[in-house]
């Protein structure tokens, strides 16, 4: 694991941008695999600006986003699809059919999560994947479990993920309780893997998947065992190494 402490949210998003980047500029068709949440924020306000300025282009990128709220539909402000719309996909010039995220509408589930893994597969898995990390140890929607799930399935969300992802809705009963998501066997599949972190809230998190041990119940602990990991975070997300 690569461990990059930097000052702030700011610092983290520009250095993160620059290995995507840099990655994008080196295979133009790289397989990106993009997330959601508060994090990649500024990462993505960033690549729009490389793009704009020119010096990456997302013309031939593919990406597969880790996961998506089980009910909500592509319009809904609150589906990780309008997220993406909203804070990456409108401003580059990525190609709308090169972009997957598993829809949380299908009529069948069990199918939209082979259908799902079936296309990774046939991209030949994921060049980059980004990742968050939830203040219980969750990447993707790989929730704290007695095992890890390996390919894209229906999660049933942890009372803290709901609590904390309330903020982004009217009220927590508003929350979607189920969410489909990448599985942990995908992830580890992926050729590189960035997990950013950054504020107080996840230091235990980070100092668990970075210094505990591996285990189920803090899933992004399994990322010790992945070859080519880069950890970027803040201080404060450091600040229980
Ligand atoms: P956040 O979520 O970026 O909104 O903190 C991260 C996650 O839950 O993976």
């Amino acid at each position: 694991m690569r461990v990059l402490v930097v000052e702030n949210y700011d610092e983290m998003s520009k250095k993160a941008a620059s290995m995507v980047a840099s990655q994008v500029i080196l295979k133009p068709d790289s397989i990106l695999g993009l997330a959601t949440g508060d994090t990649p924020l500024g990462l993505y306000k960033e690549l729009i600006r490389l793009y704009r300025e020119q010096l990456v282009s997302f013309k031939e990128v593919k990406s597969f986003n880790l996961d998506e709220y089980l009910g909500l539909s592509k319009d809904n402000e609150q589906s990780y699809h309008y997220y993406m719309m909203e804070n990456l996909f409108k401003h580059i010039d990525m190609n709308l059919e090169n972009i997957n995220i598993p829809d949380g509408m299908a009529e069948n589930i069990e199918e939209e999560c082979i259908r799902y893994e079936k296309k990774i597969a046939e991209a030949c898995g994921i060049d980059m994947q980004v990742l968050g990390i939830g203040t219980n140890g969750h990447i993707g929607f790989n929730e704290p479990d007695i095992k890890f799930e390996a390919e894209t399935h229906l999660v049933n969300l942890d009372e803290e993920t709901i609590e904390v992802n309330s903020r982004f809705f009217q009220s927590i009963g508003e929350v979607p309780t189920q969410a489909l998501s990448m599985g942990i066997k995908t992830i580890m599949h992926s050729k590189k893997v960035i997990l950013l972190a950054y504020g107080i809230g996840k230091a235990d998190a980070i100092a668990k998947t970075i210094r505990g041990k591996i285990t189920p119940d803090l899933p992004a602990s399994i990322l010790q065992l992945h070859r080519d990991v880069t950890i970027i975070m803040d201080k404060a997300a450091a600040s229980k190494l």
